[in-house]
């Protein structure tokens, strides 16, 4: 087990690990490997669009080190878990909006401290914006048509002012009749009207063919 470029990410040959918060346990059936007494969570690149990433090229420093994140789109908790393992000091609020999803979110939360759920639409920031207060974190994975304009509103509600952030773009969401590029090129000017720089974007094949992700930061 090797350090990988991102602090706190391990790498094995060509798989991404991260130390487990909550030895013993699994959250979605990865693999689990003991290494001097250390044991580290498989990073699924397949399940996880954030292992995708990173494996696609995302810079060093794209993760940071944030006290306070805010994550849309949480699902059952599958890379928000992999982000509690790798800053454990930080408080991450996740937000979710299907009651099923949440409950599996809930009982999550229930084994790692600093996990925050939220059962909310993240189309209504003002219904959380005070709960999360300033964060310097932004991850967001939804899809939904107007998923930019949904980041844009969420960043201005909550990113902190050098915050920096993570869209996951799902092409296919927001129109099937355009090409991606096109797609692309429309959330790109959306963020920057909205004073959010791109730094990186790749697509996640063969991860994911639909997505693309785009890291950013305040101008
Ligand atoms: C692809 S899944 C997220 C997977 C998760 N990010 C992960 O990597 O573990 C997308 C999730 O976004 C949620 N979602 C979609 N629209 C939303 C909205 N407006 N507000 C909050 N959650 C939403 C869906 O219910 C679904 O659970």
């Amino acid at each position: 087990m090797k350090p990988a470029p991102w602090e706190r990410v391990y790498r094995d040959g060509r798989d991404l690990f991260t130390v487990n918060r909550n030895p013993g346990a699994r959250v979605y059936g990865e693999t689990l490997s003991t290494v001097d007494g250390v044991e580290y969570r498989g990073w699924d690149p397949f399940r996880s669009k954030l292992a995708a990433f990173l494996l696609k090229g995302a810079p060093a420093d794209v993760l940071g080190d944030p006290r306070t994140v805010l994550y849309l789109g949480a699902a059952h908790g599958t890379t928000v878990s992999h982000l509690s393992d790798l800053w454990p000091r930080a408080m991450v609020f996740a937000v979710e909006k299907s009651p099923t999803s949440f409950a599996r979110l809930l009982a999550l939360a229930r084994q790692r401290p600093g996990l925050v759920p939220i059962l909310a639409d993240a189309q209504l920031p003002e219904r959380y914006q005070a709960d999360v207060g300033s964060a310097e974190f932004l991850y967001q994975d939804i899809a939904q048509r107007n998923q930019a304009g949904i980041f844009v509103e969420n960043a201005r509600a909550c990113l902190a002012p050098r915050g920096r952030g993570i869209l996951m773009l799902k092409v296919r969401s927001v129109t099937q009749q355009r090409p991606t590029a096109s797609v692309v090129r429309e959330a790109r000017s959306l963020l920057l009207s909205a004073g959010l720089r791109v730094e990186y974007e790749t697509t996640l094949a063969p991860f994911s063919r639909e997505h693309v992700a785009l890291s950013v930061r305040w101008e």
